[in-house]
């Protein structure tokens, strides 16, 4: 679907930006879409932009885990985040670099935007894969499964097995505790299973078509449901960190964070989730 007028693609590498946007551009007429897709290497070109998404950053390597990027990651992340503040300061921001949930934390800092407006993709995304190795598992079509992945981008990540249905009917009718825990397991190494395939470079469709999903809540204000790293002020008993928590996204970006009711162990993993990502920030903080 179509949501803008026009997209910038914008990278430090000379003519990769510029290389990519045309190729874009030109499958518009095949694609039915009349959005200018535009290259550069010049934040100029991207002046106030409404919605802005972050991809900067390395990827991981087969064996690393997303907190191995923490250092050249956040300076990649700060000195975007910089220009974006200066080019387009009425942006919203959505963040997709890793380590998630730190480097929409980094985002936040710097540019000083309010929260509502920065917020990081990765719920949607670890929600995906859960949802898609549940339908290959039950030979059932992935349209049909709901469900919630919760806390950060990483290993301690908490898919809610309670609010999992297929067609409203609860998981655990379908699977016994062992083969949902496999799932789950699958499901927390599910980046790591990417780039352990492509050995260089790491998932890219399954992120990119997570990102569109959030962009067309925000750009047709949808009021769409959707788990997203969001900043925490209080939320189930959480502050000042990002987390991924479900949230209600329309035209002010996070505009709500639902709570929803966890048993003891459910907001355990939570907060466990919570402190990871809090040790990392202040990992980065004494860099
Ligand atoms: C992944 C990266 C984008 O999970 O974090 O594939």
């Amino acid at each position: 679907m179509q949501v803008a007028r026009e997209v910038v693609l914008i990278d430090i590498l000379e003519g990769i930006p510029q290389g990519k946007a045309l190729d874009l551009y030109e499958s518009g007429p095949v694609l039915g879409y009349d959005t200018r897709v535009i290259g550069t290497n010049d934040y100029k070109d991207t002046k106030d932009s409404d919605l802005v998404i972050i991809t900067a950053g390395v990827p991981r390597k087969p064996g690393m885990s997303r907190d191995d990027l923490l250092a050249t990651n956040a300076d990649i992340v700060r000195n975007v985040s910089g220009e974006i503040k200066k080019s387009s300061p009425e942006a919203t921001v959505i963040v997709v670099s890793n380590p998630l949930d730190v480097m929409t934390f980094v985002t936040k800092e710097t540019t000083g935007f309010p929260a509502n407006r920065v917020f990081g993709m990765a719920g949607v995304l670890d929600t995906a894969r859960y949802r898609t190795f549940i339908a290959e598992r039950l030979q059932v079509s992935v349209t049909d499964i709901q469900a919630l992945v919760l806390g950060g981008h990483g290993d301690t990540m908490v898919p809610l097995v309670r609010y999992t249905t297929i067609s409203g009917i609860p998981l655990d009718q379908f699977l016994s505790k062992d083969e949902i825990d496999g799932l789950i397991d699958r499901t927390r190494k599910g980046g790591a299973e990417i780039v352990g395939y492509l050995k260089e470079g790491s998932a890219y469709y399954a992120p990119s078509a997570a990102v569109a999903q959030m962009v067309e809540a925000v750009v047709f204000d949808r009021k769409r449901i959707l788990p997203c790293a969001a900043w925490m002020s209080g939320e189930y008993g959480i502050s000042d960190t990002y987390l991924g928590v479900p949230c209600k996204l329309g035209r002010d970006g996070v505009e709500e964070i639902i709570e929803v009711e966890l048993t003891g162990d459910e907001k355990a993993a939570l907060e466990k989730s919570a402190e990871h990502v809090k040790s990392t920030i202040e990992k980065l903080e004494n860099l």
